[in-house]
């Protein structure tokens, strides 16, 4: 198969805000407690954080971490998470049915968040709780002093205010599932109502109030609608949920970004179509703030543990092990995220480390990257500047879920500073390899020599992944088929790959 696309650096989509890159921290399962936190562990520092895990985030390349939650947050008393350790109570988690500790807490997280140089990104209770509580949560982060809830902020240890800048306003309040779920309507006044009040305090925040938990929600569309109708003058983000799986139908769930494509698309078109009834010059962008691949039925493992007197302490909750075809699916859904820059401003892979994570660790043992690491680190560390739409042509496949859908999608990023673009491709056959050519001509303007290098992630075995038996099975691999000829290069693309090519 043949494809085609054409890097220009004038074809502008958007730029690439560093906020795409951003991650999901939830008090569930092992994420923080055996994920991130482990006194004990030969590799913990002085304050219990796993230096390996820091090692590992840091090279991932994560910008703002989304926490506490998530389904968590729902039931969450922020109060209980600071002070003395000692005096913070152990309460239910009714989302995952779990015990909380409380042993780390925000300021904790933010000691770690320190260590990985990582922005908070900071989710209120709207489920149990109300305005009044987040305004506290808010006045006791973000106050520099001078009232009783800075004060008891710098007895807690942080004389300075966390300056906590983005803020979600509850978590997926139209799921059921989600203690305190509302309608549209009332969650909307709720939302509206919290985000005056703290716009009141700082009209400087950046606050996300909650889209649909994923396209698929039987309210989806209608949501938005109401929700931004009551929220629009005082929020600057509608949020965007999505997971997929391979439900046995490999076409289909390769082309998973196809659907996250004509989600942000419906998103971003009932946000615009509240801007034109409300004859607002204003624009609503889009926090991304749950994506990944999920294989668990939402509540598979949950409803494994049960009884009144069975709650568990960070029991192993959603730990998916990924593939191959998995992490080519992930890197699609990172084109998709880039292919709309301009109206996906922020994002957070859920989840970081553990639960359905790019990094998984073994109680006093290793700790290792999935699949989905390699797309992720790599598009992070290269995906600067702008965003570019690279015009694809190619070969299409018919999908049931889909339709018919290309089988080679792209985007490209340019550097205005550096003058380096690379190039994201993913190739959907699951039988051929294609074949791209990468017209340069209008990125070569000026006739300067261009250097292109390119990893693949692929493999005979699209099912294998990294294990803690075989932590370094799956790894990126230098894509040496690359071939210039004056303004063109070509480059094989294999069944079930995703390809970075970066020119400099
Ligand atoms: O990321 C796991 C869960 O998925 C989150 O807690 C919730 O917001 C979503 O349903």
């Amino acid at each position: 198969l043949n494809a085609r696309i054409t890097v220009n650096p004038r074809q502008t989509i958007g730029a690439v805000n560093r906020r795409l890159f951003g991650s999901f921290v939830e008090h569930l399962g092992r994420s923080v407690y055996d994920g991130i936190y482990e006194p004990g562990h030969p590799a913990a520092d002085a304050d219990g954080f796993r230096t390996d895990v820091i090692e590992l985030v840091k090279e991932l390349g994560v910008s703002a971490i989304r926490y506490p939650g998530g389904n968590f947050v729902s039931g969450f008393r922020w109060e209980d998470s600071v002070g003395p350790v000692a005096d913070r109570p152990r309460r239910l988690d009714l989302a995952w049915h779990s015990t909380e500790t409380n042993e780390i807490g925000l300021h904790e997280f933010q000691t770690w968040l320190d260590k990985v140089g990582s922005e908070l990104m900071l989710a209120v209770n709207l489920g149990t709780r109300g305005t009044l509580e987040a305004l506290d949560l808010l006045e006791y982060a973000n106050l520099p002093g001078g009232t009783a809830l800075a004060e008891r902020r710098a007895e807690n240890g942080r004389a300075s205010a966390f300056g906590v800048k983005m803020w979600c306003l509850g978590n997926e309040m139209d799921g059921p599932w989600q203690l305190g779920h509302r309608s549209a309507d009332d969650y909307g006044k709720l939302a509206a109502q919290t985000a005056r009040a703290m716009r009141s305090f700082d009209p400087d925040l950046e606050l996300v109030v909650c889209g649909s938990s994923s396209a698929t929600m039987p309210t989806f569309g209608e949501w938005e609608r109401v929700v931004l109708t009551h929220t629009y003058d005082d929020v600057d983000y509608i949020s965007c949920h999505a997971y997929y799986e391979d439900k046995g139908d490999l076409p289909s769930y390769l082309a998973s970004g196809v659907n996250m494509d004509h989600f942000i698309d419906s998103v971003v078109a009932t946000a615009d179509h509240v801007k034109a009834v409300r004859g607002s010059d204003k624009t609503i962008n889009i926090s991304f703030d749950e994506w990944n691949i999920w294989y668990n039925t939402r509540f598979e493992n949950v409803d494994k543990i049960q009884g009144v007197d069975n709650w568990p302490t960070a029991p192993r909750l959603l730990e998916d092990q990924y593939s191959v075809a998995d992490a080519v699916v992930f890197g699609s859904l990172l084109i998709a995220l880039l292919k709309h820059a301009d109206r996906v401003t922020s994002a957070s892979l859920a989840q970081l480390v553990n639960v359905i994570a790019p990094i998984m660790t073994e109680p006093g043992g290793p700790a290792w990257k999935q699949t989905t690491f390699f797309p992720f680190a790599a598009t992070s560390q290269h995906a600067v500047g702008t965003a570019l739409d690279v015009a694809v042509e190619s070969p299409t496949y018919d999908t049931a879920d889909y339709g018919t859908v290309p089988v080679v999608d792209a985007v490209a990023t340019h550097d205005e500073t550096t003058g380096a673009a690379s190039v994201y491709l993913v190739n959907r056959s699951t039988d051929d390899e294609v074949t791209v050519t990468i017209d340069l001509a209008p990125y070569r303007r000026n006739g300067a020599d261009v250097h292109a290098t390119a990893r693949t992630l692929a493999d005979d075995d699209i099912h294998a992944a990294n294990t803690l038996q075989q932590p370094e099975r799956v790894q990126l691999h230098a894509n040496d088929s690359v071939q210039r000829d004056g303004d063109t290069i070509t480059i094989v693309l294999p069944a079930v790959s995703w390809t970075e090519i970066l020119l400099a």
